[in-house]
């Protein structure tokens, strides 16, 4: 099964950036999608015009008259008179038409009909408020005014081109939380909406991540588990004794890694163990065999078949391994780059936590990425009043405003994977039968939006499918 937007797959996973040419940075969000997806390469038949939308700064000052040029993309080629309005959301990646056409939406406009839009996100891809990312003009990066900037969006093209068909609207991860959030507040301008993978409860550590990953391995093959585990305590071994030289071999290091700092040492074991919880998270039917098949086959010494596993899915590239700094290179930066680390990490560090700690017993690779780590990163990048405290705050305030796993919300369906490691954020029964959730098993995060529906895929996805055009075929009858 082909894949595509590689950024909704490694959404929220702190994947990592791999450029040509380029020193490969392990808190990067952004993969590659031409370098993992060739196809793309060959791909030039957009029908998406590119537009911009003057849109408000600040829409909760009335007396702030500041706007800024979001960018959307947008499509009649397939609408059919009275079809519905489909508004798919970016989020912390750039909005390609590449993600809607090669997917799943790019069927279900067709089967629907619709008038397609794709905007992007505040701060993000083509949509900057500011031309730069200082601290002080990212308070205008928040959820509150980002579902704002949906509602006046729908509201002006509503008014200006005369779109008054029924909007839905689509999103996958983060913009899952935005689809959902934004039907819950604005009904009046949104009548339905398809939330794929959304991680809906705020919360500061997502140690049940690594848990979902090992269960996927451990059922994938048991003794891929086990070699999961040996390969990460004989890694754990040469930082005790010291190997710093068998460990640059292992891991591709750009130069060694110094064993005595603490921070370094976690920093390559969040890296290599996200790896690990990558493969998971964005897994298509027979890619965990695959992996685990080539783990067992070198079981004889696990902790190189640990990391050549590891090295191959990099694509070989040399990695450094450096906290202070990674830490100073995000402090650091002010211009907008491929690279939307500091931009979602600040979201991350205000509202919605989302840590991925590896620090729970239940899973292959020991209590070894505490939450402390991850948290440490908001102070140092953005200043010692991001701490904490201030983020239980924001998560409990998130949670509050849109009410975590029970919103009172109607017209949203809501796709889980089984196989998605962020599931345990996301939905996991049914608000009310007007919001259902459908658990989609052995299915990836955001598998069932990013990949297009095939003749050969897995009953459970098929059927999900099915569902979803069922439910949107039902809720577009409706008043
Ligand atoms: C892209 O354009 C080239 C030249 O117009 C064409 O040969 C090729 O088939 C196109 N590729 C796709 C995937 O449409
Ligand atoms: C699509 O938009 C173009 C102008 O952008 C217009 O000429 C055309 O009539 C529209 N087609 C439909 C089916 O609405
Ligand atoms: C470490 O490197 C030495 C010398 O290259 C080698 O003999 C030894 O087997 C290595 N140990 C591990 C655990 O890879
Ligand atoms: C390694 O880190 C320790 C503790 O910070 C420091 O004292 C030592 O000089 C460092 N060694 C090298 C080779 O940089
Ligand atoms: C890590 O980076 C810091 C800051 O750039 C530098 O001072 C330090 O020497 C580096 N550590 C190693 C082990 O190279
Ligand atoms: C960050 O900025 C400081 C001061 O301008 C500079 O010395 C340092 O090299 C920069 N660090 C990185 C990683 O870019």
């Amino acid at each position: 099964m082909k894949r595509v937007c590689s950024a909704f797959v490694f959404l929220l996973a702190l994947s990592i950036r791999v450029e040509a040419g380029e020193e490969l940075n392990p808190f990067s969000l952004l993969s590659e999608s031409r370098r993992v997806f060739p196809e793309l390469e060959a791909y030039n038949g957009t029908a998406f015009k590119e537009e911009f939308f003057t849109q408000k700064l600040d829409h909760f000052d009335i007396l702030d008259g500041r706007t800024w040029q979001q960018r959307y993309f947008v499509t009649n080629g397939s609408y059919t008179s009275g079809g519905p309005i489909f508004l798919v959301l970016g989020g912390e990646w750039e909005a390609n038409p590449v993600h809607i056409e090669l997917g799943f939406i790019g069927q279900l406009v067709e089967h629907f009909g619709a008038y397609t839009i794709y905007l992007d996100h505040r701060f993000y891809g083509q949509s900057k408020p500011f031309p730069d990312l200082l601290l002080e003009n990212m308070v205008y990066l928040n959820m509150d005014q980002a579902l704002e900037d949906t509602a006046y969006f729908a509201q002006k093209m509503k008014q200006d081109f005369g779109l008054d068909g029924k909007w839905i609207l689509i999103g996958a991860s983060f913009t899952g939380d935005m689809t959902a959030w934004a039907r819950a507040r604005y009904p009046h301008l949104f009548h339905a909406a398809y939330s794929s993978g959304a991680p809906v409860q705020a919360q500061v550590e997502v140690a049940e991540y690594y848990e979902v990953v090992g269960r996927a391995y451990l059922d994938t093959d048991p003794l891929c588990y086990t070699v999961l585990e040996e390969g990460m305590l004989a890694l754990r071994q040469l930082v005790q004794i010291g190997d710093a030289a068998n460990i640059t071999r292992l891991f591709n290091l750009v130069e060694d890694i110094n064993v005595s700092v603490e921070d370094d040492v976690t920093l390559l074991y969040f890296v290599v163990t996200q790896i690990y919880g990558s493969l998971v998270q964005a897994s298509t039917p027979g890619s965990l065999e695959n992996v685990c098949s080539r783990l067992v086959s070198g079981q004889d010494n696990p902790l190189e078949a640990f990391a050549q596993v590891y090295r191959e899915t990099i694509f070989n590239i040399p990695l450094r391994i450096n906290a202070s700094r990674l830490v100073e290179s995000y402090r650091n930066q002010t211009d907008y780059s491929a690279d939307i680390t500091r931009q979602f990490m600040y979201q991350s560090c205000l509202e919605f936590g989302w840590f991925t700690a590896v620090s729970s017993q239940n899973q292959p690779f020991g209590p070894v990425v505490p939450i402390e780590f991850r948290l440490k990163f908001c102070t140092a990048v953005f200043g010692p009043e991001f701490t904490r405290e201030r983020l239980e705050a924001g998560v409990e305030r998130t949670n509050l405003l849109y009410g975590g796993k029970q919103p009172d919300v109607t017209r949203v369906v809501y796709t889980v994977g089984s196989l998605d490691p962020f599931n345990p954020v996301q939905m996991s029964e049914e608000p009310n039968v007007d919001a259902p959730v459908i658990i989609i098993q052995g299915a990836s995060h955001c598998i069932d939006i990013t990949s297009p529906a095939s003749p050969d895929e897995p009953p459970p996805l098929a059927e999900a499918r099915t569902r979803v055009v069922e439910l949107l075929t039902t809720w577009l009858a409706e008043e």
